[in-house]
């Protein structure tokens, strides 16, 4: 199974049939599961089997049918699922952390991300040094020796900044922090963040793995020992486990991961290069393009640019809502990695909160706009692009 490469990983790894030997991965939807006597319930609370089940809330066949295949697709020696992406940054973090840790992030976030290191982990003594992510000197400065853990985004939202894992990890490692990298945007499908250096990574769930709108969820993988006896203690009492029927969409989701992912990021290449020159546009920025500030390193540390494009168009927000308005196949909504090109005006909804100076420093500018593309025909959202740009 070791040998398989990610699409037969995608569809097979993991899989539990029951007595029936379903070809569809079954939902066992119940929050418990039955003891043959008081003493078989008494040796599983004492020692659960790789198997052997107790409660939801600790584990169930269908969510572990997810973690196990995500985790063979990351090359991860665990996984835990959560209900959602925030759930799984929260728990990554606050499971290892305590009162006087000290954490270097990068100030390119998503919002929420933001809002746990800014906000959560100071509440509890935990000190939070922010740096430019792409400034290795800054990091550098910023590891101390108290330094528990960096985190950062791969790849952030939504200016597409690529942050030099092997080498942040290098100096993480030096002092015994552990790396944590949100890899959303990089996707599973093109970043081998563990080969490279991080030792947890996170992933919302809810974007490219299901990839079709439907559910909320999020993943923690990592080794063994950091899975089962850091982050499965806090989450399984703290209760943001993932729902045996979230966990089954989302294996379906896996099955097409990889064919829908290459697609996206197809388009998002030949959409990148179909406007890098328009006169209508201030920037375009796609790491998949030579003019990307991180073109090389994306090119070196990633097995493709993403899915994700963002357009910096001339006019500031009047320009970029009347782009959103004309907009005939793409929908204006907030996700990304979905099977239908969506559309976001950052400064306004998922960073509308950030103070203006901060959105200026991330280069979240009003004529900012974030494509997340689908997996509709290339040539007609590139012509639905372009005739949004006509009327602008
Ligand atoms: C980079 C990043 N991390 C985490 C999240 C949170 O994921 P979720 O909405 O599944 O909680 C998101 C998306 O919303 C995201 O873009």
């Amino acid at each position: 199974m070791d040998d398989w490469k990610t699409r037969t990983k995608l569809i097979h790894s993991g899989i539990r049939r029951s007595q029936y030997g379903e070809v569809a991965e079954a939902i066992f939807m119940t929050q418990g599961f039955v003891y043959d006597s008081a003493e078989q319930a008494e040796a599983r609370f004492l020692e659960a089997g790789t198997d052997e089940f107790i409660y939801a809330r600790y584990g169930n066949p269908t969510v572990r049918m997810f973690e196990d295949r995500i985790a063979a697709l990351e090359g991860a020696e665990d996984a835990f699922a959560t209900a959602s992406g925030m759930a799984a940054v929260n728990g990554a973090l606050t499971s290892m952390l305590k009162a006087g840790d000290h954490v270097v992030s990068s100030r390119a976030l998503f919002g929420s991300c933001l809002y746990i290191l800014e906000n959560v982990l100071s509440r509890f003594g935990v000190e939070v040094t922010f740096v430019d992510g792409t400034d290795l000197a800054a990091w550098k400065a910023a590891i101390r020796k108290e330094t528990k853990a960096v985190f950062f985004e791969t790849m952030s939202n939504p200016t597409l900044e690529v942050v030099d894992l092997p080498a942040v990890a290098k100096l993480a490692h030096r002092v015994g922090a552990t790396v944590i990298v949100d890899n959303v945007f990089a996707t599973p499908i093109f970043s081998r963040a563990l080969e490279q250096g991080a030792d947890v990574v996170v992933y919302s769930a809810t974007k490219h793995i299901d990839g079709q709108g439907r559910a909320l969820g999020g993943v923690i993988l990592g080794t063994k020992a950091f899975i089962r006896e850091t982050v499965e203690p806090y989450l399984k009492h703290t209760g943001a486990s993932m729902s045996p029927f979230t966990a089954w969409v989302l294996l379906k989701g896996l099955e097409t991961l990889d064919l829908r992912v290459r697609a996206q990021a197809a388009t998002a290449q030949a959409m990148a290069e179909a406007l890098q020159w328009d006169t209508r546009l201030e920037r375009v920025i796609y790491p998949g393009l030579e003019q990307h500030p991180q073109h090389v390193l994306s090119t070196e540390m990633l097995d493709g640019p993403g899915t994700v494009l963002s357009l910096d168009i001339k006019g500031g927000q009047e320009a970029a809502f009347r782009f959103l308005n004309a907009l005939k196949i793409m929908i204006i909504s907030n996700n990304l990695g979905d099977a239908k090109s969506i559309v976001t005006h950052p400064a306004t909804t998922t960073h509308q909160r950030l103070p203006d100076d901060q959105k200026a420093e991330l280069g979240i500018t009003p004529g900012l706009v974030r494509i997340s593309l689908g997996i509709e025909d290339t040539a007609d959202l590139i012509a639905d692009v372009k005739q949004a740009l006509d009327r602008i």
